[in-house]
């Protein structure tokens, strides 16, 4: 256990990593918004297994929120993260604000297309902007080799894929698996909003993941019937409310109505207030 060193400062950071860099240290960066579980934790894991150094960055960043979402209500809980992040041997925490971040005059914007046209981007139209200028950024700013995120945000994952390859940014990206909560809840920091009553209804999500994997195990290749059974066991749930249920190539995240090989089923859902996203990938048996 060591206790991290801890950057407020974006030059700062940028300092300090060129002197690592001279020594020769390859650097591993895990981008985060804080209030940190498990999920998190293995990317942070595996950033220091696979390089010399590694940075976790909380930020909550506030240009991936849209006007009407938790911005302000989402947990930040800065001193309980540099804990958690001493037991899994974060070399640093990079914790800058807003106005660091965003100075005065700050107009510019990483836009990418495509894939983010589609699900999330749908709903939060602003959203992958604010995810891609902030990562665009961190990458910037840390210069590290491999950059770690979870297959939670899968779309997100193809944003950044397709961002560094558009705009040849030399770091590696690496994709993590869920990490999921016994009873199948995939961690995530707005399972906090849940009251103990929505967490229950919350199971839905990975049960209906579940069953999909159960049909398409047993011969269904209509992606049309296996969305329609997904919807029926989520709204048959209660509380909730589906903003998309999904059955898409994982590569292209193009919708698709014949299950050949691989598919991803994405879903988001709103569980009173909170809305929770979750996938899961299916190989045909
Ligand atoms: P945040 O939601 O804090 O997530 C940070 C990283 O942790 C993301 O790569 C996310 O996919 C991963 N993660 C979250 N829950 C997980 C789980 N249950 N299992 C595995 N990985 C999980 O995603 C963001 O922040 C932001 O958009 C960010 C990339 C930091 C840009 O602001």
């Amino acid at each position: 256990m060591t206790n991290p060193e801890v950057i407020h400062d974006p030059s700062e950071l940028a300092r300090r990593v060129s002197e690592l860099k001279s020594q020769g240290k390859t650097i591993g960066l895990v981008p985060t918004m804080g209030a940190l579980h498990y999920g998190h934790l293995s990317l942070a894991i595996a950033a220091k297994n696979d390089c010399d150094v590694a940075i976790v960055s909380v930020f909550v960043n506030p240009t991936q929120f849209a006007p009407n979402e938790d911005y302000d209500q989402y947990p930040r809980q800065l001193q309980a993260d540099i804990d958690l992040l001493s037991q899994v041997d974060t070399d640093i925490v990079f914790a800058p604000s807003p106005e660091a971040m965003y100075p005065r005059g700050f107009v510019s914007n990483v836009h990418v297309g495509g894939v983010t046209t589609r699900l999330e981007g749908s709903f939060r139209p602003t959203h992958f902007d604010g995810v891609a200028t902030v990562v665009m950024k961190l990458f910037q700013l840390s210069q590290a080799n491999v950059a770690f995120f979870g297959q939670k945000d899968f779309q997100q994952v193809a944003v950044i894929r397709r961002m560094v390859a558009d705009l040849n940014v030399p770091t590696e990206i690496i994709a993590c698996p869920i990490v999921r909560e016994a009873d199948g809840l995939a961690l995530s920091s707005r399972n906090k909003y849940l009251s103990a009553e929505e967490r229950k209804t919350a199971l839905v999500l990975s049960r209906s993941l579940g069953y999909a994997k159960e049909l398409i195990h047993k011969g269904e290749r209509e992606a049309a019937v296996v969305k329609a059974a997904v919807e029926k066991m989520i709204l048959d749930e209660g509380g909730t409310a589906i903003d998309y249920v999904s059955i898409s190539d994982p590569d292209s995240l193009q919708e698709m109505t014949r299950i050949a090989g691989n598919v991803v089923v994405l879903l988001a859902v709103r569980v009173g207030k909170t809305r929770l996203i979750d996938n899961m990938v299916i190989e045909p048996a």
